[in-house]
């Protein structure tokens, strides 16, 4: 991404239904990057909004027994409100019925015709009506729409309509995804496109007979016909920035740093937008971003299931940071994660009450009961405190990287990690007793490096959880409620003598009340699988956290010819387990090699050396492998499941 600014988009969503949690995900990503590079004091725009036009739309309509336009307005405001309460600052928010985006589309149209671009022809095929598109016999699946997650009947069709000449891209754009690595990610998601371009690039039909569908913006050159919704849709990232309209904020801001997605329209903002910008003349987005899918357990959402996710009751039930927080740490950016209310209380309970809420309340109530209520002056720093500054500011640079890398949830990772070794600082130290015993030069010390590091991890977290991380600044007696980035690469920052807040509990406990599907009942207790191994639930496995590692080292353990030492890397930390793999593996094979361990497993000492997690083997009779991850497209800490 160029430095000097940032420019970031969310899909529009349609205004067929209200949002869900896949809608409040992208937009609150979009958010974090968006606060992320303004805190860094990069010049940022924020674009999200709605497509209102298309089938989808009209048909929603239709059954609510309203105008499409009526419909679009209705839900347009759930949007809205929905994005206040989260606390999104998105710059703009565009809707494909304004007048600004529908004549910025018909310029385009009519330019395109114009030049060529765009011509009339006979159709002969297939329809999908939920996926509005056309496909040709060999698209079909078993005669159905071929759409991932579709499969409906299609209707065969012939009708006259216009066309994109977008087989003529075909060439150039395989060249430009290839001379261009960053400009498709994942790495995975590039390949995909690849290899949809690779099987043959068909011209585009962006005409709709009124007949049919009527609710769109209607043909320049034609007023039997409204575009097809993605050649309106798509325009809106150049639309909202003054595209044919105000060139000085076109010129500011396309290309765009970044279009977030998610991996259901990869197709669209890959292939289509890019031929689009293309034939139009107009310089092609730095990079789009798909993510992976939230679904519900192990299940799609959906309507028929009746699992959808409202993201107001959540937000209503635990708080806008803490959903923001758990979205953004518990998904890998480009996998699929799983969310379940079990979940996430989890998470809350142990990232935020136990971890973050405990130092800091033990912080704040230690220095009103022994520093007069004021940031104490801290005296000589010891070992102890340098190995928890060094931690701090080396996860808050960590931290940086991986929000630049698109490695969200890692960076949210290392700062947690730093907020369980300011704890076990404080085990260690034991501020209460040194109070007790009289030595105000070290309590100060312990008291001050403890509030020092709270204010970087406040800092580095403050994009993903705003109103929080302001309370906690402003009980730290900083005075700027939003955190100057450059001062987070620096210890001791915190000004002696500033007034320390009171605290009302930043993240109070939730109790887990274990749900209905979690409860254990005698009946399902019973049940056996055929090999005689009783059945678990889905919440059971989840809280086993297995996640990809890379082997770093690996060595004999003296006295234990069955034990190896490794260290590996887990993404965010290096750790050391301890394997019983010794007699199947030479430790220098070992090395490299990437596996999969349990990594939540209570640290223990085996042969009195300490292994902070499990690896996973298969074995029978006399053999054993290793559970491993086939190629590199996953990064170490990558989670399993
Ligand atoms: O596709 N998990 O709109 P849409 C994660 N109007 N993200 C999800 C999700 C899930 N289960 N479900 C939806 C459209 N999303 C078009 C876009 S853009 C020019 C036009 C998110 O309302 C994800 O970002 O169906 C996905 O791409 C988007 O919502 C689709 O929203
Ligand atoms: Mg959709």
């Amino acid at each position: 991404m160029s430095a000097d600014k940032f420019y970031v988009t969310t899909p529009i969503y349609y205004v067929n239904d209200k949002p869900h949690i896949g809608h409040a995900y992208t937009t609150i990503l979009a958010d974090v990057l968006a606060r992320y590079h303004r805190l860094k004091s990069v010049p940022t725009y924020f674009l999200t909004g709605t497509d209102e036009h298309g089938q989808k739309v009209q048909a929603a309509a239709e059954k609510a027994g309203m105008t499409p336009q009526q419909q679009a307005d209705g839900t347009v405001v759930r949007f809205k409100e929905l994005w206040e309460r989260l606390e999104i600052t998105n710059n703009d928010f565009i809707r494909t019925t304004e007048d600004r985006h529908k004549l910025v589309v018909q310029k385009i149209l009519q330019d395109l015709y114009d030049r060529g671009e765009i011509y009339r022809a006979e159709y002969d095929g297939w329809y999908c009506v939920g996926c509005e598109r056309y496909f040709t016999e060999k698209d079909l699946v078993e005669g159905n729409c071929p759409e991932p997650g579709c499969g409906r009947q299609v209707d065969r069709i012939s009708e006259s309509n216009y066309f994109f000449r977008m087989s003529n891209y075909q060439d150039w754009l395989i060249e430009y995804i290839q001379d261009n690595p960053t400009f498709i990610q994942p790495d995975f998601r590039r390949n995909e496109t690849l290899g949809f371009l690779r099987k043959g690039l068909n011209d585009l039909c962006i005409s709709r007979p009124k007949s049919r569908m009527s609710w769109g913006i209607d043909l320049p050159f034609d007023d039997d016909y409204v575009t097809y919704v993605w050649f309106d849709a798509l325009v809106n990232y150049i639309s909202a920035v003054g595209y044919l309209a105000d060139d000085e904020m076109f010129a500011k801001w396309w290309p765009t740093s970044c279009h977030l997605i998610g991996k259901d329209i990869l197709t669209t903002h890959t292939v289509y937008w890019p031929t689009m910008l293309k034939a139009m003349g107009v310089p092609m987005p730095e990079s789009v971003f798909a993510h992976g899918w939230w679904l519900v357990g192990r299940d799609k959402m959906s309507k028929t299931t009746g699992n959808v996710v409202n993201p107001m009751e959540m937000v209503d039930r635990y708080g806008v940071d803490p959903f923001r927080y758990f979205l953004m740490a518990e998904m890998s950016l480009g996998q699929d994660a799983s969310f379940t209310e079990e979940a996430f209380v989890r998470r809350y309970n142990a990232d935020l009450a136990n971890d973050l809420g405990n130092i800091l309340s033990r912080v704040v109530k230690l220095i009103h009961a022994n520093c007069g209520g004021k940031v104490p002056q801290p005296g000589e720093f010891g070992p102890d405190e340098k190995l928890l500054s060094e931690t701090a500011l080396a996860a808050a640079g960590k931290a940086m990287e991986q929000v630049e890398s698109m490695r969200i949830d890692l960076g949210l990772a290392s700062l947690a990690g730093v907020v369980r070794e300011a704890n076990r600082y404080l085990e260690r130290r034991e501020p209460w007793k040194v109070a007790k015993q009289g030595s105000p030069e070290e309590l100060a010390t312990i008291l001050y490096c403890c509030a020092e590091t709270l204010r970087i991890v406040s800092g580095m977290v403050y994009p993903v959880m705003p109103g929080k991380m302001a309370e906690l600044r402003a009980c730290l007696g900083l005075q700027e409620e939003e955190p100057a980035f450059g001062d987070l690469l620096e210890w001791g920052k915190l000004t002696p003598g500033s007034a320390v807040g009171k605290l009302r509990p930043l993240f109070p406990r939730i109790k887990q009340e274990a749900s209905a599907q979690e409860k254990p009942t005698k009946a399902k207790a019973k049940q056996k699988t055929t090999e005689g191994v009783a059945q678990i639930e889905f919440t059971d496995f989840e809280r086993v956290e297995l996640r990809t590692a890379t082997i770093l080292e690996a060595e004999r353990i003296e006295g234990a010819d069955k034990l190896l030492k490794l260290q590996i890397d887990l993404g965010c930390e290096k750790r050391q387990i301890v394997a019983g793999i010794a007699k199947f593996y030479d430790p220098e094979i070992l090395v490299g090699k990437n596996i999969v361990v349990v990594a939540n497993l209570k640290p223990a000492k085996i042969r009195g050396v300490e292994s902070n997690g499990m690896l996973l083997a298969a074995s029978a009779g006399k053999a054993l492998k290793l559970v491993s991850v086939d190629g590199d497209e996953v990064a170490p800490g990558a989670r399993v499941g």
